[in-house]
């Protein structure tokens, strides 16, 4: 995969459509989450995949495993590239995801690559032992819900890229590792906790990572983009990636 996904971290269409214009005749990889699609709704999907570009659908749906089998069978037509459940659902309901995926995706088309989310990259240590009570360390918490993400048959996961090196080693690297919380070192780091810069994700083999406000935010955000796009591309096989 090895892509730059842009955040659309945005309220509505026109925000998107603003936003976008700089870029125009361009095909970029752009993740819509929650805020954008509970405004806009699907329409914001096929006008984007109109304009040519690839899609990761942020939702992060977790709930009971029929409920995410509906969920995702539907979500499913929209043809994204990418789409993602909350590993703490369960290996049930991450399965369910996927036969849910796989029963709403027209013969001859590809079924949307699954991922997982492991620990939000917003969560530090503290939080994740004082508020979800999980006595573990967070990187054996990461490697956990990888590993069961894996056994679920998903196709990767959302982590950080500080666990990213550790969940290649164990589960090979055709299992992808998106990451978000990515930073230039000049960057504010916002509510993130874990953030790692470009050059770090690099070298610990990260298959794509997630970039929001360093680009959406920034006073020139075409040119903010070729900057990550260069610092991303520089000296790194990515032919030698999956996907
Ligand atoms: O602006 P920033 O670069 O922090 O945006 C990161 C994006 O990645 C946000 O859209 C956020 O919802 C998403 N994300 C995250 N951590 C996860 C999963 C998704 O930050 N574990």
């Amino acid at each position: 995969m090895n892509s730059l996904i842009i955040a659309l971290d945005f309220s509505n269409a026109a925000e998107v459509e603003q936003f976008l214009r700089p870029f125009a005749g361009q095909q970029l990889f752009v993740k819509v989450g929650m805020e954008l699609f509970y405004q806009e709704g699907p329409a914001i999907i096929h006008q984007l995949k109109t304009a040519g570009h690839r899609i990761f659908l942020d939702l992060k749906l977790h709930d009971i495993p029929n409920t995410v089998m509906q969920a995702m069978k539907g979500l499913a037509r929209l043809q994204c590239d990418l789409i993602n459940v909350h590993a703490a659902g369960g290996k049930e309901m991450m399965e369910a995801a996927l036969e849910g995926l796989e029963a709403g995706t027209a013969a001859g088309n590809k079924r949307p690559g699954c991922i997982a989310v492991t620990q939000l990259t917003s969560t530090s240590e503290t939080q994740m032992k004082e508020e979800q009570l999980i006595p573990i360390s967070l990187t054996d918490s990461v490697l956990h819900y990888a590993t069961l993400t894996h056994d679920a048959g998903l196709d990767g996961v959302v982590c950080s890229a500080w666990e990213a090196g550790l969940i290649r080693e164990k589960l090979g690297s055709q299992f992808l590792t998106v990451c978000p919380g990515i930073r230039m070192s000049a960057d504010k780091t916002n509510d993130q906790k874990r953030i790692a810069t470009p050059e770090f994700a690099k070298t610990e083999g990260v298959s794509s990572i997630v970039v929001g406000r360093s680009i959406t935010k920034s006073i020139d955000p075409l040119a903010s983009y070729y900057k990550w796009m260069e610092v991303w591309n520089s000296g790194y096989n990515h032919e030698a990636e999956n996907c």
